[in-house]
């Protein structure tokens, strides 16, 4: 009798996330801080092991990735001041050799940057939005909009953790200066000349980056809602009252007012978002794919899809602006999420010829 042929299929996945040698060696599924996602991997069958990636020993990550069938990625885009400049080519390598890697690298590229925000203006959770691409055109064009609409709210097209996000306000009894709030931990409001403000963004222009110019949306103190994802599917919601942007109290940028308050985790099927769930599965991700040129199986197992509440509509219902898409390393997730990206991943990697 063939039992090959009956023989389930075995597949085996990496976590990569980044950490030191030490962590490397060390790391388990279990002492992992994605060992819900484990489970909930070996759960269906699939074998799933950490790969701690750092800089220094690339090599001996190449290697362990292109002996898997799939990779799942947690990076961000900025991390104790590294980049993922190393990164993603090897990860686009490994992808190229066999490995099914989720976020792709190029798939990042169009959702995981602040730039969406711009391709996607046109949608249901589009604002007003505008692109610079250069510090020239951003010095030009800049002023005359934050004049007639403050204030703004800048982003450099690739960062996280509020870094390169800034809240603009228009001074008005002084026309070259302009108030600044930079959205990272422990920021405050400092007045400075519109000149200076310039020289701070031009960065954001190098290796082809842009800024991305919003609307500042005057909700943001009822919070931010997190849509997480899988795949084309919601995985479940998160409500954050936020600080960033939001100018620290008396006491100071480190005091208890000042800090975050926790996420609310939620499964897919809370009552409270089941509007926003319909529009991001029915309308919103399909448009997206649609502009920006992707098909489901390239949508990372897990992203998610910040919002900021909008201006109620006529009928007093909330609206929601897409403030951000992460897709570099979309964590902590709900409860609901582990086993939602298990079968994502177990999806995918019946698309592909198993290995071995
Ligand atoms: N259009 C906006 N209106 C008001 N606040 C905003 C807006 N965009 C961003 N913010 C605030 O800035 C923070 C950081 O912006 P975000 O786009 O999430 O960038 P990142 O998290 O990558 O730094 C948000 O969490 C929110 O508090
Ligand atoms: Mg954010």
């Amino acid at each position: 009798m063939d039992t090959e042929h009956h023989a389930p299929l075995r597949y085996t996945v990496a976590i990569l996330s980044r950490g030191d040698a030490a962590a490397r060696r060390d790391a388990t599924p279990q002492n992992s801080r994605f060992v819900r996602v484990f489970e909930a991997l070996a759960a269906i069958g699939i074998d799933a092991r950490p790969a701690i990636y750092d800089e220094s020993f690339a090599d001996a990550v190449c290697d362990q990735l292109l002996a898997v069938d799939g990779v799942l990625v947690w990076v961000d885009p900025i991390h104790q001041g590294r980049t993922r400049e190393a990164l993603d080519p090897l990860l686009r390598d490994i992808a190229a050799r066999g490995p099914w890697v989720s976020a792709h690298p190029d798939v990042i590229l169009k959702i995981g940057v602040k730039d969406v925000l711009y391709r996607t203006r046109h949608l249901g959770w589009g604002a007003d939005v505008h692109r610079y691409d250069s510090a020239a055109a951003f010095r030009a064009e800049f002023p005359s909009r934050l004049l007639a609409d403050s204030p703004r709210v800048l982003k450099q097209n690739r960062g996280n953790g509020g870094q390169g996000v800034w809240k603009i306000e228009a001074l008005s009894h002084a026309e070259t200066m302009v108030r600044v709030l930079h959205a990272q931990r422990g920021s405050r409001p400092e007045d400075i000349p519109f000149d200076v403000l310039v020289a701070r963004c031009e960065p954001y222009f190098g290796w082809g980056g842009c800024i991305i110019d919003q609307a500042f949306q005057p909700r943001l103190p009822d919070g931010m809602i997190r849509c997480y994802m899988s795949g084309s599917h919601v995985a479940g919601f998160g409500h954050q009252l936020i600080k960033a942007l939001i100018p620290p109290p008396p006491e100071g940028p480190d005091s208890p007012a000042a800090q975050p308050g926790p996420r609310i985790m939620h499964g897919p099927d809370a009552r409270q978002f089941q509007a926003l769930r319909r529009l991001m599965e029915n309308e919103w991700t399909p448009q997206m794919m649609a502009t920006l040129g992707l098909d489901e199986p390239s949508l990372p197992v897990i992203w998610d899809a910040d919002f900021l509440y909008g201006t109620r509509d006529a009928a007093g219902a909330d609206t929601y602006v897409l403030c951000e898409i992460n897709a570099s390393s979309c964590f902590a997730i709900p409860d609901d999420a582990p086993a939602a990206i298990a079968r994502t991943v177990k999806r995918r990697l019946l698309q592909i010829p198993a290995a071995g």
